[in-house]
This record gives C-alpha cells, sequence and structure tokens, in this order.
C-alpha cells in the first residue's frame, strides 16, 4: 500500500505553502510539500499528479531569486502557479514580468473574464481576491488566455488548457479571497483531470496496513500526552497491532482538571489500549519547589518526564521485545524541520529522544503526512472521545508555565478551578472551535486589593488569554462576547477563593506569546 500520486507544492520560502498543501487537501487531493531546490527529476520520481509553484520572495529581480527550471514544463506534469510561482512560469514559458517597484498589497478588485477560460469560469465578474506583489505580468506566454487582470496586475490569471497549465496573481488559498477555493478546485479536477478520492479514510487503512508490515510481531510502546496526536497516534498503531501496543501515561500533576481521568477511563474504554500510568505527581512537584524561572522549570519538567518514561520504558522492554516508539509528529512538524523524508523530528517538550543509548527504538510515525485537522478527522473516525479529539493545544509543562511563580499544590487547585470554569463557560457558548487556545494564567506572585462582601480581600489576578490561530506561529486575541467573559469573571472571583480580579489579555502575537510563562 502507498500514498496515492501527490500533487506537489513547490515551497519558495515564504508562509504560503502549507496553506497551500493543506487547501489541496480540504478539495480531497493528496499534497506533499517540497522544497525549490528539489532538481525536477526528483519531483519526477515521486510520479506527482500535478505541482503547484506557490508564492515567495517579493520579486523574481531580487538577486539570488529562485528560478523555476524551464524542463518542469516539458514533462507534460500539468503545474499552477501562484502569485510568485505565476510570475516565475510567466518569466520561464517567455511572458514579461516588469519590474514596477509598486506594490498591490491586500484586499484587491479583480476584473474577470470567466467566459475566456475555465479557471474562472461561472465565477462573478468582479472578484475581491488578495495580493501580495510588487512585479506584475504584463504579457501572458504565448498560448495563454489572459482571464484577468487588477490596477496593479494587467495580466492577473493565464491559462493553457491544452497544456494543462494556468497561473493566478492573486491568493487562492486565503480566506480573504473569495471563490479562492473554487479557483483551487477548477484547476486540480478541470485542468488538471485529478478525482477528489483523497480521505482520512484512506489514510488511516493505508497506515494500518503499514504500520503492521513494519512492526511485524514485536511489541511498540507509546507515550500518551493527553494530547490529540499521541491520542490518535496510539489509536492507529493500536488498530494495527492490538496488544503488541502498551502506552505509557506519566501523569506529571500538571494537567488540568479531568485531564488524567480522560487518558485513564475514556481513552482506555475507547480503544481498549493497554495503559500503564506512572503517577509521578509528588516526584514532579518536589524537583519544581522553589523554582521561579520559566526555563527551568521546563528544564526540569522535561529531565523527570524522561526519568518516569525511562523507567516505565525499561520495565516494560524487560518483558519483552520492544522495539518501536511511536511518536505523534505530524506534517508542518516534518516540514518545519526541514523535509518531508529526513530523520524524525522530535517534540522537544516530552523529549524522548533524550533516552539512553540502551533503550533507543525505531520511531513509528503515523501521522507525519498529515494536518492537525486531518488528525483531528482521524481521531473521530477511530472513535476516539470528543473532549479529546477536540482538546486545544496544551503545552507538555501544562500548568506549571501558567503559573508565574512558583509551582506550588494550593496554586495548581486555584489555577485548575479558573481554568475549569473558563473552559466550561466556552464550551457552554458553543465557541470551542471559534477559539485556538484559552489558556488562564495565574499570577502567582502578584496581589492586588479587593472588596468582598464587608471585608478587603489581597487576592491573585488571573488573566484569561483566548486566542485565535491557524498554527500558533501567529495569533490575534479573540474577541469573545463580553457577556460570556463577564460570566467567567463573576464565576471565577465567586468560586476560587483567593483570585479576586479576571483581567483579559488582548495582545496579537506578535509580539506576545500565547503562552506567558
Ligand atoms: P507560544 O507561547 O510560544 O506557544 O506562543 C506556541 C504554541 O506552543 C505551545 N507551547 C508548547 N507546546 N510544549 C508544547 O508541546 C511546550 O513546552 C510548549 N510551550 C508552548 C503553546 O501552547 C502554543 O500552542
Amino acid at each position: 500500500m502507498s500514498l496515492p500520486r501527490p500533487v506537489l507544492v513547490v515551497d519558495f520560502g515564504a508562509q504560503y505553502a502549507q496553506l497551500i498543501a493543506r487547501r489541496v487537501r480540504e478539495a480531497r487531493v493528496y499534497s506533499e510539500i517540497v522544497p525549490h531546490t528539489m532538481p525536477v527529476a526528483d519531483m519526477l520520481a515521486k510520479n506527482p499528479a500535478a505541482i503547484i509553484l506557490s508564492g515567495g520572495p517579493s520579486s523574481v529581480y531580487e538577486p539570488g531569486a529562485p528560478r523555476v527550471d524551464v524542463g518542469l514544463f516539458e514533462t507534460g506534469v500539468p503545474v499552477f502557479g501562484i502569485c510568485y510561482g505565476f510570475q516565475a512560469m510567466a518569466l520561464a514559458l517567455g511572458g514579461t514580468v516588469a519590474h514596477t517597484g509598486q506594490r498591490e498589497f491586500g484586499g484587491t478588485r479583480l476584473t474577470a473574464r470567466p467566459e475566456a477560460g475555465v479557471l474562472l469560469r461561472d465565477l462573478p465578474g468582479e472578484l475581491p481576491v488578495w495580493m501580495s506583489h510588487g512585479d506584475c505580468v504584463t504579457e501572458a506566454p504565448t498560448g495563454f488566455a489572459v482571464t484577468a487582470g487588477s490596477a496593479g496586475a494587467p495580466v492577473a490569471a493565464f491559462e493553457d488548457t491544452a497544456g494543462r497549465r494556468a497561473g493566478v496573481q492573486f491568493h487562492p488559498e486565503v480566506a480573504h479571497t473569495e471563490h479562492g477555493q473554487t479557483v483551487l478546485t477548477r484547476f486540480l479536477y478541470d485542468i488538471a483531470g485529478i478525482e477528489p478520492t483523497w480521505t482520512t479514510g484512506n489514510m488511516i487503512e493505508e497506515q494500518v496496513a503499514a504500520v503492521r508490515a513494519r512492526v511485524g510481531d514485536k511489541q511498540v510502546i507509546c507515550g500518551l500526552s493527553g494530547g490529540v496526536d499521541s491520542a490518535v497516534a496510539a489509536a492507529l498503531v493500536h488498530r494495527a497491532v492490538g496488544d503488541q501496543l502498551t502506552c505509557v501515561f506519566v501523569d506529571h500533576g500538571l494537567l488540568r482538571a479531568g485531564e488524567a481521568e480522560q487518558v485513564e477511563k475514556d481513552y482506555v474504554a475507547a480503544t481498549g489500549i493497554r495503559l500503564k500510568v506512572v503517577d509521578a505527581s509528588e516526584t514532579f512537584l518536589a524537583a519544581l519547589a522553589g523554582v521561579t524561572d520559566p526555563e527551568a522549570k521546563r528544564k526540569i519538567i522535561g529531565r523527570e518526564f524522561i526519568r518516569a518514561f525511562e523507567g516505565a520504558a525499561r520495565e516494560l522492554a524487560a518483558h519483552g521485545d520492544v522495539e518501536f516508539l511511536v511518536q505523534g509528529t505530524l506534517y508542518p512538524d516534518v516540514v518545519e524541520s526541514g523535509g518531508g523524508s529526513g530523520t524524525a523530528n522530535i517534540k522537544s517538550h516530552h523529549n524522548v529522544g533524550g533516552l539512553p543509548e540502551d533503550l533507543q527504538f525505531h520511531l513509528v510515525e503515523p501521522l507525519r503526512t498529515l494536518f492537525k485537522d486531518e488528525v483531528r478527522a482521524v481521531g473521530a473516525q477511530l472513535g476516539l472521545p470528543e473532549a479529546m479529539v477536540w482538546r486545544h493545544p496544551f503545552p507538555g509543562p501544562g500548568l506549571a508555565i501558567r503559573i508565574i511563580g512558583e509551582v506550588t499544590r494550593e496554586r495548581l487547585a486555584l489555577l485548575r478551578a479558573a481554568d475549569l470554569i473558563a473552559r466550561t463557560e466556552l464550551t457552554a457558548a458553543g465557541l470551542d472551535r471559534e477559539v485556538w487556545q484559552f489558556p488562564v494564567v495565574l499570577l502567582a506572585d502578584v496581589r492586588s486589593v479587593g472588596v468582598q462582601g464587608d471585608g478587603r480581600t489581597y487576592g491573585h489576578p488571573v488573566v484569561l488569554r483566548p486566542v485565535a490561530s491557524e498554527d500558533a506561529m501567529t495569533a490575534d486575541w479573540s474577541r469573545l462576547p463580553y457577556d460570556l467573559i463577564a460570566r467567567i469573571s463573576t464565576r471565577i472571583t465567586n468560586e476560587v477563593p483567593e483570585v479576586n480580579r479576571v483581567v483579559l489579555d488582548v495582545t496579537s502575537k506578535p509580539p506576545g506569546t500565547i503562552e506567558w510563562e
């Protein structure tokens, strides 16, 4: 079994390639990202169904700007150029790109000639699109029909349907471009002739077969963190090899209310997975005593985690032939660490890469071709508890980095109570999926005066940090309804002793990070 023929998204170095690859998959076509330095022969070796040239640096005339190998267009593989890729394509095929020095950036009106081709067929003659370019194509290559233009881009879309090639100056992958997904699917289905058959369901069957073949009759272990990635990876591997898999859950005592139970009870009930729980909360708390520096906290937690995991792994290895370790590595981790097929990228938080020499395992990474939303879809199909599948990302060091100051049992209890209120109210308002993450932070070293009943209080503030994001690289603060924020605030100050103030963080990332620490 193997993956279907991919659409290759050639990455020219800007941030667009991942989003394009995701949109292609949303169109139910399998995609992979490749670097622009990949020789055409290597691309062909992947037997691509089509190639998409992504956005990139601002000008094809910049010194050292990546060019497109003209050989690409002689392979017969369908090609779609976007933004920079569109200009590079125009230049390579003999069109004209004017070095104007003028920028067209942001929302722009596109004047389309829908009837002149396939790409924009049946779309309105005026379209709001997202642009980001300096140079512009002034003349399409011979054999190409021009189907749109804008104020700053005389040629904003072209196509040669017989040659199965097309391109657009705007970004069809971004939400600001209306009908962007239609434009992309017109290329994929109608110009490149690809059938929309990719689903995460196909992927489950393929991975189950692949894992079975690879693991044979050996034993496998997997560390569960409570998060969706490791939970889904383990469930997939369990489907492939059943009880040859043992999961290890190190409870570091820094999870939120109900999360340890979710792993120990609901997850096991849903999957039938064999689970070894290591209750290491005392050890973690003791090691964190007196520590306030966030980096020091992270180091201690990393170290203790490896110790606890290693102990459990050793015990399991003593009883059988454990050769494999499951990791929930996702496609963005693979791409960001520099390659689709390079060595495994191991997430730093649960850094089992730190295991000693005599405990080295081969990695099984059944999710390394998937994006987060696809992982969730797989989790749902495998029957995992909904709360787990839709759990917001949560840092490995857990609540320890959301307590600003020393971590103590009492402070953890305070923060857990406040966090549970915020999460419960968000869910009740039906806004879980609008929000990427919703850290609640305890400023344990700050006290301020308040008043409650007849008395003066001297309590701690908590910070609400709801954010919207696509990938945690950038984020904006979520504009939650005021009445929801009011409910959360009232409940926290009423129900959590020692908290007398609730404040809202209204900082985007950058400059703020998502976590406070
Ligand atoms: P920041 O706070 O840098 O976080 O904006 C970006 C994303 O990473 C998460 N995060 C972590 N995840 N281990 C993790 O697995 C960690 O040590 C860690 N620190 C931050 C954070 O929650 C956000 O999603």
